[in-house]
């Protein structure tokens, strides 16, 4: 495509041709001991807006706002150093420990079931990351047995003993984190991460049968090993998980914002191949068993622009991580969920890492405001709208040549049915220079008017929200849009994130 030129766009939505039901852990984040995700993000005993709990009002409102329905938590990275006992019972008791994962010190001053308050609260579902790395299936079990056993044994009446007489039957786990990534504690090869992880998973369920258990993929696509890890993890784990782990982060480096805006091809190849690793140990186990991806890391991250040395050393919740997306970051968080949506047949659990301060849509000051980040807003529309039955849509659209991925469409787009009236339409236009012009055949959904055009866009692709500016960046309804003899016609702005609804 030369500059200047009309772009265009058209895709066919038809009910008949279904990828499958979103499942609602796909709109899932995480919450790690990093930085202030914890202290000063979620939890602020002496904030204005804090409840009884400690637990920060403002913020909680922002997590209702977005929509999140799973959180991952304590780690991360800090997980693999992490002692769980540390965070539990009386607080004036709980030690402050250094945490080597983010050089910080913990003061353990809220744990597992200040966690566990957070997420009944805030109504979500919690997703408990084990300490794989430097301990094992025992310390693993012993979790467990805390949390979920009813009573009457060591670990479950200090549950009672700590205030909690029901136990939290927490039904989703993970077997580690990150455990092929050289920085993590107790890193492993992949022989001796699928032994662990089968016997901890093997353990874990003489206990609790009910529990879904999530083993370890790649850290990333690039990672060395890449593949042939899932290959060995799941040959040892297969029958014993329910889930494969995949991580990925993106940004944009050398100015390359073409390659940037066109993230959504690593992940989608990325999803790609683990399934296929998956299905191929299925068929040389002749399983009949069906394993799903946990996505559970995904976000823009400017790892490039980290420079450790430059971080506080053994300060409690140092100011780390605190990325300030732009416009164009939040386009790319959209196209990521447009990717996760269109991929919900295999794809079951997925949480946008992370969820205050630290690479975090949600901003908070201590003793001050919280606000939104631009990549909330995109989550926020998926979240809510992205419910049903994902579509088959096969958009087509003019291409452009980037550095990374060669040829791609300027649309990323896919269509979700609600129910019987409504389809929601999630689309990025990733050309950053002209509009693109979408028409959509939507005769077979009955479709007669658009209720809604949402469009997330700029004229500054580098605008951002801040403290002093928090509302800078927000979406707006845009008019034009019409469904006229079952064609949809609508006008998606360079640069954007669009959500229209049909009815
Ligand atoms: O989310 C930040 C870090 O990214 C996590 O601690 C780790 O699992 C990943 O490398």
């Amino acid at each position: 495509m030369t500059h200047g030129e009309t772009a265009r766009a058209s895709l066919t939505i038809d009910p008949a041709f279904e990828i499958g039901e979103v499942h609602p852990r796909l709109f899932g984040s995480f919450v790690e001991h990093l930085g202030r995700c914890v202290h000063t993000g979620l939890h602020e005993p002496d904030h204005p807006t804090a409840r009884e709990d400690g637990l920060r009002q403002d913020v909680l409102d922002l997590i209702g706002e977005l929509g999140v329905t799973l959180v991952r938590y304590p780690g991360g990275n800090f997980v693999s150093g992490y002692r769980w006992e540390d965070g539990v019972g009386p607080v004036a008791e709980r030690p402050r420990r250094l945490d080597p994962a983010w050089r910080s010190v913990e003061t353990n001053e809220f744990g597992l079931n200040e966690f566990m308050r957070f997420t009944e609260v805030a109504g979500v579902e919690p997703m408990m990351a084990l300490n794989l790395g430097t301990r094992g299936p025992m310390e693993a079990r012993e979790l467990l047995e805390y949390c979920n056993h009813p009573g009457g044994t060591a670990w479950s009446d200090l549950r009672r003993a700590h205030g909690h007489e029901r136990p939290h039957g927490i039904g989703l786990w993970c077997l580690g984190n990150e455990l092929d990534g050289p920085w993590q504690m107790g890193h492993k090869t992949a022989e001796e991460y699928g032994r662990v992880a089968a016997e901890t998973a093997r353990m874990m369920r003489m206990v609790d049968p009910g529990v879904r258990l999530v083993a370890c993929g790649s850290s990333n696509s690039a990672m060395p090993t890449f593949a042939a890890w899932e290959r060995t993890v799941l040959e040892h784990t297969y029958e014993h998980v329910d889930h494969i782990s995949c991580h990925a982060y993106y940004e944009e480096s050398d100015g390359d914002v073409d390659s940037f805006l066109a993230s959504a091809q690593d992940m989608e190849h990325f999803i790609d191949s683990v399934v296929a690793t998956c299905d191929h140990v299925r068929a040389r186990l002749r399983s009949p068993k069906r394993l799903e991806v946990s996505f559970d890391e995904w976000n823009v991250w400017y790892r490039g622009l980290r420079d450790p040395a430059t971080e506080p050393d053994w300060e409690v919740a140092p100011r780390l991580l605190e990325d300030n997306y732009t416009l164009t970051d939040a386009v790319v968080v959209g196209s990521l969920l447009v990717t996760l949506l269109r991929h919900c047949d295999r794809v079951t659990a997925a949480c946008l890492a992370q969820l205050v301060n630290a690479i975090a849509p949600i901003m908070t000051e201590p003793g001050g405001p919280a606000w939104r980040q631009t990549t909330f807003f995109p989550f926020a529309d998926a979240a809510r709208h992205g419910r049903g039955r994902v579509l088959r849509v096969e958009p087509r659209s003019t291409r452009h040549d980037t550095a990374q991925y060669g040829e791609v469409d300027l649309l990323h787009a896919t269509a979700v049915q609600q129910d019987e009236d409504t389809v929601a339409v999630f689309a990025v236009n990733r050309a950053t220079d002209r509009p693109l012009q979408l028409t959509a055949d939507v005769r077979a959904t009955g479709s007669t008017r658009v209720v809604e055009h949402r469009v997330l866009a700029d004229p500054d692709r580098h605008a951002r929200n801040t403290l002093a500016e928090p509302e800078r960046v927000r979406p707006r309804g845009v008019e034009g849009a019409a469904v006229d003899g079952g064609t949809l016609s609508a006008v998606l702005p360079p640069l954007s994130w669009n959500l229209l609804l049909l009815r």
